[in-house]
């Protein structure tokens, strides 16, 4: 096994979406996206909404998000009037108002807002919502208070995802992130009384002074709180691009084989604890949705990561947020003041986007059904761009017992579900033909 880590443990996109955004090209004009959004609404299964607030008291040093740090609580109001700027700015040009089927607050930070805030804002864009609607939030324990947890309640938030990344008081100090576990517990136990449906822990493996010992403590303290999932992150580390990791000490890294025993040791101790691997890095406890949602094969992946359910078009809100139309994929203008610039101009804040191709749609269901079933059937293989390589791949992969490939059906084995990435890399044409010029995280 450790050969085959050695092996496959090299640079892919993580694919939350097909083609990846550096290799997006044919960018939709406004009139053209909103016209792709027109055509795939339909109002019984309505859209699905994704806000993001970017903002952040305190840098986390090893942060591939896009956030603005700020301990200035008055940019809130403001925020807010830009995001709904952009909101009515939709409304205008689709010409009516959407019924939303899911909004996931993501960041930075959501809870930077207050409570009071975070409700006028759900409450302005949900004014039409299905009846399974579903309000998910990416919160950090250390600024959310009992009057975010109740109000969440409030407006019908009920999937809570917490920035954890490791308890260990030497690696919290390496990242600049001091969290108790302690203070931790005292939340969950909030929410535990509030009774959430779900309560997610993100935990990172391969941060500055992680070890073997470190991790399982970790885990031991997680254990204590039992969250309903839990989402296992390799360390993304990319200093090149990302320049506030250059305060991370590279001595501090553990190298390689050392983060690959934390992977491994981490696994073992979530299966442990009853934990089932449900997608790429997603762990769950047998009764939650996400688990459900395998074994009913209804899960889904977005640029969110894993969902239980998902309408043909995602509506990304905020700067750098994504947008889905099916037809086609649009990001918003990273920095903040390039977002209010354009909103202020009365334009779309549209900054990078790509229209799919028949190949592009062909590949991306293939990668989404081996992303969230293990296995996917190719209808028309030889139609699939580079297919005698693709094939030379797969047959590779299947004699180092990773996959099974017969009668056109792949199945991703079991010891080969952690190099689904680089599965799902054999059939990416634009990674074969720009890999060497794109940098991407490691896969494992
Ligand atoms: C928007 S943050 C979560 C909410 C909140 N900002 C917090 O940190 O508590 C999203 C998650 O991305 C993950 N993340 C950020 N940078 C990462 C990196 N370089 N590699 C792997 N995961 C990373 C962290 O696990 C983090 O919890
Ligand atoms: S990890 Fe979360 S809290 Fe830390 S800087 Fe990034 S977005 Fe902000």
């Amino acid at each position: 096994m450790k050969n085959l880590l050695e092996k496959y443990n090299r640079q892919g996109p993580r694919y939350t979406s097909y083609p990846p955004v550096p290799f997006w090209k044919n960018k939709p004009t406004e009139m053209e996206w909103v016209n792709h959004l027109q055509m795939n609404y339909h109002a019984e299964t309505g859209m699905d909404l994704y806000v993001h607030i970017p903002f952040c008291e305190k840098l986390c040093y090893y942060c591939a998000c896009n956030r603005v740090i700020t301990k200035n609580k008055g940019v809130q109001e403001h925020f807010i009037e830009l995001l709904l700027t952009e909101w009515a700015m939709y409304k205008n040009l689709l010409g009516f108002t959407p019924v939303i089927n899911s909004l996931h607050f993501g960041g930075g930070t959501p809870t930077f807002l207050s409570p009071e805030n975070l409700e006028i804002l759900i409450h302005a864009l949900t004014t039409k919502k299905t009846a399974g609607f579903v309000g998910s939030i990416e919160i950090d324990p250390r600024v959310t208070t009992k009057e975010h947890l109740e109000c969440f309640k409030r407006i019908n938030i009920t999937r809570v995802s917490l920035g954890i990344q490791d308890f260990d008081k030497d690696v919290q100090k390496a990242i600049n992130r001091m969290q108790s576990f302690e203070m931790v517990e005292s939340l969950v136990k909030e929410m535990r009384l509030l009774n959430f449906e779900s309560i997610n822990f993100d935990v990172i493996y391969g941060l500055p002074k992680q070890n073997i010992n470190s991790i399982e403590e970790t885990f031991r303290l997680i254990r204590k709180l039992k969250p309903d999932l839990i989402a296992f992150y390799s360390y993304a580390h990319l200093p090149d691009k990302i320049k506030n990791q250059r305060l991370i000490n590279e001595d501090d890294l553990p190298k390689a084989e050392v983060k690959l025993s934390l992977y491994e040791k981490g696994k073992e101790l979530l299966a442990m604890d009853g934990y089932h691997d449900v997608g790429m890095d997603h762990f769950a406890l047998p009764h939650n949705f996400l688990f459900i949602a395998k074994n009913e094969n209804k899960l889904h992946r977005n640029f969110m990561g894993y969902v239980d359910k998902k309408s043909p078009i995602l509506l990304g809100l905020g700067p750098t947020s994504i947008s889905d139309s099916s037809m086609s994929f649009m990001q918003n203008e990273k920095g903040l003041s390039e977002y209010e610039l354009r909103l202020k101009r009365g334009e779309l804040p549209l900054a990078i986007g790509h229209t799919h191709n028949q190949d592009d749609l062909n590949v991306q269901k293939i990668i989404l059904d081996l992303m969230c079933t293990d296995e996917s059937i190719l209808e028309s293989p030889e139609n699939l761009p580079y297919w005698p390589e693709v094939q030379l791949e797969l047959t590779n992969m299947a004699s180092d017992g990773i996959l099974n490939f017969q009668n056109k059906k792949l199945t991703i084995l079991p010891e080969g579900k952690k190099f689904t990435r680089n599965i799902a890399m054999a059939f990416d044409y634009y990674f074969r033909e720009k890999m060497p010029l794109t940098k991407f995280s490691k896969t494992i």
